[in-house]
């Protein structure tokens, strides 16, 4: 009888097991008299087990394909390795060979590669210790933001990715259409008179809007979804193609939701802490020497708060030169929001409070006639991590503030009607998924944190 294992089981198991079976890659190949080592993963965790295999364990044509790369099946005894860096070795009486891996051709070579490099080979770079640590953490977190709603009581939605409406109004949207390249519409048609749905559609930049009808039905709710934005901006924090967790709440205020915001972020540290140890470490080593010590300060030190107000002052009296200078009424810039959470907070703040004209149309009008009740969570390395709001309730400065802008009422007329309908206070934030993640890798890149990224003139597959 065979034990089938996953190397994760192996490489824990208390006790030595007979005939354990176990299946994966093979990570290197060592060959002496006799018999050769292999270290073989399967992307249960970072670590990979030893395996010895007698020159008896299968044919010598199919041995000889069991190289770097090659999918294979192990069976024998896991026994206390004698050798130093590993509790447990496989001694394998027999293997199976699944797919081969020619050396020549096969891209993943014992070396250390560049981020650049293994960009370029999407479709295997998980197989490396770095990626599969990343795309392992990623999991997890996403697991650990479920149980964090769940906890609070926050329903999961699913808001639509093909949208009639644009969130954000900041016209960055990928159109969706079944007209072919160059098609011209017919004298007299309307422009979308011929395409799928009979009117313009895009990609969603955000699932807000339609997560507020949900919100004023449901209490709390919260989507998590991919978001599609179309700014041609090559940064190492953008994706065209991203995904976004957009909590929505009736009855919170803006307190409310700096604290969700700030609670959120400390439950996902706390998580990868107490869950992702071997990867983070792999991290801590390799990548950001300060990584552990970041997380754990996101899990237990202090988060800050300041008005945008305040935050401006604070930059200007820095005495730091910067490339964009702050004033009033200017949107805080990456550098900016960087100096704040790393060099003046030393850690997470939260901005509110900003002036109304750079501000989307729908957050909640303060009463100094000037700002928005809008808050953005910044942190150390990534800047704005989380950009959300308490939400204008009132239809008629909702009206005002529409007009203002030279928004058309009738494009959001469900939008207003839930300001006719049983109105309520209510606040929501977006989270953007991968800039998470690279606060919890220290990656520096977001190409790295998504497993097929998407930018700008970079679409491989
Ligand atoms: O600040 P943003 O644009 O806010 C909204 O879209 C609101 N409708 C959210 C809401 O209130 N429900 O985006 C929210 C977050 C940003 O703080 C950032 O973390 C992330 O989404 N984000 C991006 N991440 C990667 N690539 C991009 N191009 C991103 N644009 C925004
Ligand atoms: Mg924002």
């Amino acid at each position: 009888m065979s034990v089938k294992m996953r190397v994760l089981e192996a490489l824990q198991s208390e006790d030595p097991v007979s005939g354990a079976l176990v299946r994966g890659w093979v990570r290197t190949r060592r060959d002496a008299k006799g018999f050769f080592f292999l270290e073989l993963n399967d992307g249960s965790c970072l670590g990979s087990l030893q395996v010895i295999v007698d020159d008896g364990a299968a044919p010598e044509a199919e041995l000889a394909l069991a190289q770097n790369g090659a999918a294979v099946e192990v069976e024998g005894n896991l026994t206390a390795s004698p050798g130093q860096g590993q509790k447990w070795e496989l001694k394998a009486s027999r293997l199976k060979l699944f797919g081969g891996a020619d050396q020549e051709a096969y891209p993943l070579q014992k070396k250390r590669h560049s981020d650049e490099f293994l960009r370029g080979i999407a479709h295997l770079r998980a197989r490396t210790n770095k990626y599969g640590a990343a795309f392992r953490i990623r999991s997890e977190v996403a697991f650990a933001i479920h149980t964090f709603f769940k906890t609070f009581g926050f329903h999961y939605v699913h808001t639509p990715i093909i949208t009639g409406s644009d969130a954000e109004g900041a016209g960055e949207m990928f159109r969706v259409t079944t007209l072919p390249l160059g098609h011209t519409v017919k004298d007299k048609a309307l422009p979308y008179d011929e395409d799928f749905f009979g009117r313009e559609s895009n990609l969603t930049v955000s699932g807000q809007l339609e997560a507020e009808c949900l919100a004023l039905a449901l209490g709390r709710v919260y989507t998590f979804g991919p978001t599609f934005r179309a700014e041609n901006s090559n940064t190492a924090r953008h994706a065209a193609e991203f995904w976004m967790i957009e909590p929505e709440a009736a009855f919170f205020d803006l307190n409310d939701n700096m604290e969700l915001a700030e609670n959120l972020t400390r439950a996902v540290a706390w998580h990868v802490l107490e869950n992702c140890m071997e990867d983070l470490e792999l991290f801590n080593r390799f990548v950001d020497t300060e990584l552990l010590e970041r997380v754990k300060h996101l899990a237990q030190g202090e988060y800050y708060r300041v008005s945008y107000r305040e935050a401006i002052e604070i930059l200007a009296k820095s005495g730091r030169k910067f490339e964009y200078a702050p004033s009033f009424g200017l949107d805080l810039q990456t550098e900016h929001e960087r100096f704040l959470a790393e060099e003046h907070f030393k850690g997470p703040v939260t901005v509110y409070n900003y002036p109304k004209a750079i501000k989307s149309f729908y957050m909640r009008a303060n009463d100094d006639g000037e700002t928005v009740a809008a808050m953005d969570l910044l942190v150390p390395r990534i800047g704005e991590l989380v950009g959300g709001s308490q939400r204008e309730e009132r239809l008629d400065v909702l009206q005002a503030r529409m007009a203002e802008l030279n928004l058309k009422q009738e494009d959001y007329w469900w939008f207003m009607d839930l300001r006719r309908f049983g109105s309520a206070p209510h606040s929501g934030f977006g989270l953007g998924f991968e800039r998470l993640l690279m606060l919890v890798t220290g990656l520096a890149n977001i190409r790295d944190v998504i497993p097929f990224p998407r930018t700008p003139r970079s679409l491989e597959f």
